[in-house]
């Protein structure tokens, strides 16, 4: 890879392997593929962003998301604005399915309420529906209003609560959204 090459997303899913080079631009923000080489940005970031009180050894650290960024069957989106990383997505897939998990989503604080979450969420959708996938899940806290707002006007639907999900012990509430069958055939 180049050094001006956007990053290259390999993932298994029922499909196949899917191998892209997600690229999303709006406003002032751009979102693309994360490398080993942000592992480090990420996990300083992820500090900013999730209490350890609250997340306990749910916080990704350094080695963690290096090993999603080599080894897992995932996807790490980072968002950029002009100057430096201001958030990131990471989702899981499977090998057997067409089902994506957002395993974690985040602002540094700063930049939280100016729209770039929508615009992550909304980026992931579409990598999402180029590879195909037919369902996105994800688990959020249940007191984390600015998330479900987010999730509820981007078409998720509250399935069911998960009591004791947190390292803390709260609850957490797990959303769902259908996103069709428009994947390319290979
Ligand atoms: C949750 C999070 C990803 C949302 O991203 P964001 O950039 O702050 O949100 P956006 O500015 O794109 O706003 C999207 C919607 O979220 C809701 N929202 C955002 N900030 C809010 C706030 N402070 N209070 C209530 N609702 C809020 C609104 O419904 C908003 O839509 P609107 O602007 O049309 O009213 C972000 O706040 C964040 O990183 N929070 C901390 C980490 C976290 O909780 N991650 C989720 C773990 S599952």
């Amino acid at each position: 890879m180049g050094a001006d090459e956007p990053p290259v997303i390999s993932v298994r899913t029922r499909l196949g392997v899917y191998s892209g080079l997600p690229f999303y631009r709006r406003d002032s923000y751009t979102i693309s593929a994360a490398t080993t080489e942000n592992a480090e940005n990420l996990a300083l970031l992820e500090r900013e962003i999730f209490p350890a009180k609250t997340y306990g050894n749910d916080v990704l650290d350094q080695k963690k998301f290096t090993y999603f960024l080599t080894r897992a069957n995932a996807a790490t989106l980072i968002a950029r604005d002009k100057k430096q990383i201001i958030g990131y997505a990471l989702l899981l897939f499977r090998s057997n399915s067409n089902v994506a998990r957002l395993y974690s989503i985040g602002l540094s604080p700063k930049h939280q309420s100016h729209g770039a979450g929508r615009f992550i969420m909304q980026s992931f959708e579409a990598f999402c529906n180029e590879i195909g996938i037919d369902k996105i899940t994800l688990e959020t806290h249940k007191s984390n209003i600015s998330m479900q707002k987010l999730c509820e006007s981007e078409g998720y639907k509250m399935a069911y609560e998960i009591s004791n999900y947190y390292a803390d012990g709260s609850a957490a509430l797990k959303y769902k959204k259908h996103i069709g069958l428009k994947g390319k055939t290979r």
